[in-house]
């Protein structure tokens, strides 16, 4: 079985207590921490900076700090993150004008780096830097808000990338981690890993029920069939 991760978005937290969400939701069994970063530029909303973040991370405990990054430039705040404590930072090709150059320096700064791929942005963005990706980010709706429903035709993107990342696997020796994001829930988690993915985020499913950690123990029941 492969290893499976639930990366809760804080977009979906209390944010008058952020800190006591981060802890309850770490307590519950999430493996990352989904931070969700949007400017009101590149997405028609706006959240919160890498100040948040660092206050943040105390919180998390051994849960990675995983950063998607939905600003436009992406280059400054990939700088002000990884001193923040992200361990993991993600941002949106249309985003930045040098990929390669943005994706170079999240692994300079020792973190992971991935790419994130909107419903119509094509997969092919990925081929020429490979070697730069620790995972691929899958929007399975259009960035900006929560609570929105999951977009079917990801399935067919998550089963299109997946192969590309097994190809490369295969010559390379070095797997690609798959994470999806939008609209993921108890009742859908099961046929997204089946078509490939490796790790959830869910904000509306988790945050929006009173017990996180019985929601998280359902995901892992699913990802278990
Ligand atoms: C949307 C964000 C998602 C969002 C997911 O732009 O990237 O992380 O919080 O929320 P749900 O799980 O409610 O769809
Ligand atoms: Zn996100």
């Amino acid at each position: 079985m492969r290893d499976f991760r639930i990366s809760p978005s804080l977009l979906a937290a209390d944010f008058a207590r952020l800190g006591e969400e981060v802890s309850a939701v770490v307590a519950a069994g999430a493996d990352w921490i989904h931070f969700d970063v949007m400017d009101n530029h590149y997405v028609p909303n706006l959240t919160f900076g890498a100040m948040v973040c660092q206050a943040l991370k105390p919180y998390a405990g051994n849960a990675l700090m995983d950063v998607h990054l939905m600003v436009e430039p992406v280059d400054d705040l990939i700088q002000q993150f990884s001193t923040a404590g992200a361990d993991v930072i993600t941002f949106h090709p249309e985003a930045s004008r040098h990929i390669d150059r943005s994706l170079s320096l999240i692994q300079a700064a020792g973190k992971q780096a991935g790419l994130v791929l909107n419903p119509a942005t094509p997969a092919y963005v990925l081929e020429n830097v490979m070697d730069k990706l620790d995972l691929v980010l899958l929007m399975s709706v259009n960035p900006g808000f929560g609570g929105q429903s999951f977009i079917p035709n990801t399935l067919n993107k998550i089963k299109q990338v997946r192969a590309m990342l097994d190809e490369y696997e295969h010559q390379s020796g070095r797997r690609i981690l798959l994470e999806v994001d939008g609209g993921v829930k108890v009742d859908n988690i099961g046929e997204i890993a089946a078509a490939g993915a490796d790790i959830f985020v869910a904000g509306s499913a988790i945050f929006g029920q009173p017990d996180y950690a019985k929601v998280i123990a359902q995901m892992r029941q699913e990802l278990t069939k």
